[in-house]
């Protein structure tokens, strides 16, 4: 019985002169297919692989080889690395100091992460201008006595903030103790992450654990992450000014909170792929043509993703989620009077609550219906298990966001939901990142 499938074994061991990155000493076992006798190259004839056995007459045989290929796919798989793995091993840096790095990137991304959603309830529990200076060491001791925080809260009086709130509704010490306190939590979280990233980047690069091509990216990581801060503070300057009109309600600039935002929501996602490609072995993919597009339009998803969520800022940012409180149609209609009020138009996409409004759902509801469309495209592409759990999760979470988008506009924009619409943007981006990531070019 066994001689039935011994010459189809041996002919699928044979030599491959051209598979390339297939390193270990492990060539010889480079099969080739038993159908067509090509040479099955890496990445390549997988699926025509599958779709060959099925026309195999014994299914006995057919079981053999494909349980040979899976073999062959595992064993592969193992010697397969990301770029960012190849680099930090052709410099012999070891796989578990690179999977420390990893680990610590992701922890980084953990605290950006962290500092988004607490950035998000120090903004909705109306807290972000309680503290009204910027000093870097000064500021990380809370007030100590009663007199310390009666100080605090006086020079907090003197802002248009307080006056606007006094109008509305009387502040006490304790009230103001509390927005203090979330913007002092949200500030040293932010310090917190620079400590987090800078000290083990010092220890790592000291022990020769970074490679060269991650070098440069840790400085621009460094950078965005002091940048991260300085922008922090330019928004909150922003809010601290006082505004032309008694009726004005204070907050901060609409383009500055977009911009911390973004900002922020790069950073995370820098720290993510970075985590990634030195923790994961990539999975094999079929070589098929579409996997070029497939990889282009992967990145098209987390580009609109991002937009989308920058949009969301604005709405934020101009408190454009109360007004139009429902969906789909905007009141009764589906393209509002004052959609371009504001003169010049380009103003109306940035100044204009009811064109931030229109936008961002516009964006949101493009955004699910693209993704749709792309795990449709996806159905018939045989993708390795982990990309397509990804693009499976993807389709999912982008429907759930959607829904607690839509939800927070008909409730008049309560701060757990609004908070959990602003974690879920995250959560999104991160599918969306890890799907771009399974579905990477790899080095030849
Ligand atoms: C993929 C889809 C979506 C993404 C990624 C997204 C993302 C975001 C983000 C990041 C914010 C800013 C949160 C903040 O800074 O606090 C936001 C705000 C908002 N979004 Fe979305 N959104 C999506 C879809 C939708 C949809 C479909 C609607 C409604 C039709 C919607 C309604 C809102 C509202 C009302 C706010 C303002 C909440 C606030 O004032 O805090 N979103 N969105």
């Amino acid at each position: 019985m066994f001689a039935l499938f011994i010459p189809k074994l041996a002919r699928a061991l044979q030599p491959l002169s051209s598979a390339r990155s297939f390193t270990l000493g492990v060539r010889h076992l480079v099969p080739k297919c038993p159908n067509c006798q090509r040479a099955i190259q890496m990445n390549r004839c997988y699926a025509t692989i599958s779709q060959s056995l099925k026309g195999t007459k014994s299914r006995h045989n057919a079981y053999m080889t494909s349980a040979l290929l899976r073999g062959f796919q595992s064993l592969r798989q193992s010697t397969m690395r990301s770029g960012t793995a190849a680099a930090a091993a052709a410099e012999n840096i070891s796989v578990s100091a690179q999977k420390i790095v990893g680990r610590w990137l992701i922890g980084c991304s953990g605290m950006v992460f962290g500092a988004v959603i607490l950035g998000g309830v120090t903004r909705l529990t109306e807290s972000g201008l309680s503290m009204v200076d910027w000093r870097l060491l000064k500021d990380m001791k809370l007030p100590q006595s009663e007199a310390e925080w009666t100080a605090e809260f006086e020079k907090y009086k003197t802002f248009p903030e307080y006056k606007y709130q006094a109008s509305q509704k009387e502040m006490t010490l304790s009230d103001f103790k509390f927005i203090y306190f979330m913007e002092w939590a949200h500030r040293m979280w932010g310090r917190a992450t620079g400590i987090a990233f800078i000290l083990p980047a010092v220890y790592f690069w000291r022990k020769g654990w970074i490679s060269k091509a991650m070098k440069p990216r840790l400085i621009i990581y460094a950078a965005l992450l002091g940048f991260q801060g300085f922008l922090g503070w330019y928004m909150v300057k922003s809010g601290l000014e006082e505004k032309p009109g008694p009726n004005d309600i204070p907050r901060v600039s609409q383009y500055r909170l977009a911009a911390h935002l973004g900002s922020a929501l790069l950073l995370y996602t820098l720290f993510l792929w970075g985590g990634l490609s030195h923790l994961t072995t990539p999975q094999a993919m079929p070589n098929v043509k579409q996997m070029a597009k497939l990889r282009g339009l992967s990145h098209g998803l987390m580009t609109i993703i991002f937009l989308t969520a920058l949009s969301g800022a604005f709405v934020a940012g101009l408190d454009a989620g109360l007004i139009y409180s429902s969906w789909p149609k905007m009141s009764d209609r589906w393209i509002p009077d004052d959609l371009i009020a504001f003169s010049p138009k380009w103003k109306n996409i940035f100044e204009n609550s009811t064109t931030v409004q229109f936008n961002h759902r516009h964006l949101g509801e493009s955004t699910v219906i693209l993704i749709a469309a792309f795990w449709w495209m996806c159905r018939k592409i045989p993708l390795a298990p982990r990309a397509r759990l990804a693009i499976n999760c993807l389709l999912g979470m982008s429907i759930l966001q959607a829904t607690l988008g839509i939800t927070t506009l008909l409730t008049y924009v309560p701060t757990s939901l609004a908070a959990t619409h602003q974690s879920g943007s995250l959560v999104l981006l991160s599918i969306a990142v890890w799907f771009a990531h399974e579905l990477r070019r790899l080095p030849k």
